[in-house]
């Protein structure tokens, strides 16, 4: 796999600080999902639960260079009520015909990661190649770097069009 973008969604600062990681490790190009309405609050926060609930897709631009350029689109985004967050899922439903292959990084406190992945499989059409969770500990006191790199190499090494690789097979932590 030779061209690989990460597009990342981040409601805290997290999943934009391990998108970071991995964008520096390894040379990608990286673009973010936006959401034109704020979430700043406590209703904010309500609203992330209710999204996932309800499986809505909230309004996002897209700020970065377009997926269809690239043989695979490293998916990073936080677990909200143990699934996906609303803003990556507006993202593959509104680009799903320029992703050829997807990879999937969860960020989050403790679970929810295999509903995400299982989620992003429905809505691109295609079953991630590499699918990864990291904990919001393991990001900001830096502990998954090493495992972030391992996943990287990974998908660099992926065929297009192979059988999903699973996280144990290169990493202590599978999605
Ligand atoms: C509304 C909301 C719901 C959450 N639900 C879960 C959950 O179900 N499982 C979990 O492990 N973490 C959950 N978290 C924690 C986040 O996934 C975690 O803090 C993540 O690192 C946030 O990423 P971000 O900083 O990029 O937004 C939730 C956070 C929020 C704000």
């Amino acid at each position: 796999m030779d061209q690989i973008l990460v597009v990342f969604y981040s409601y805290t600062g997290t999943s934009r600080r391990l998108a970071q990681l991995l964008c520096a490790q390894l040379d990608w190009p990286s673009g973010e999902i936006v959401e034109r309405q704020s979430r700043a609050g406590g209703s904010g926060t309500v609203r992330c639960i209710l999204d996932t609930l309800l499986r809505r897709r909230p309004a996002i631009r897209y700020d970065g260079p377009d997926p269809a350029g690239y043989d695979a689109v490293v998916l990073v985004s936080p677990i909200w009520a143990y699934g996906l967050a609303g803003p990556m899922r507006s993202f593959v439903g509104e680009q799903r015909a320029k992703l050829r292959n997807v990879a999937v990084i969860s960020v989050m406190g403790s679970a929810g990661a295999s509903n995400a992945v299982a989620e992003i499989d429905r809505l691109s059409g295609r079953a991630p190649l590499i699918a990864a969770a990291f904990t919001s500990r393991e990001v900001l006191d830096g502990s998954c770097a090493r495992s972030l790199q391992a996943f990287g190499r990974a998908l660099q090494q992926a065929s297009p069009g192979a059988a999903a690789i699973a996280g144990d097979k290169w990493s202590p932590r599978g999605a």
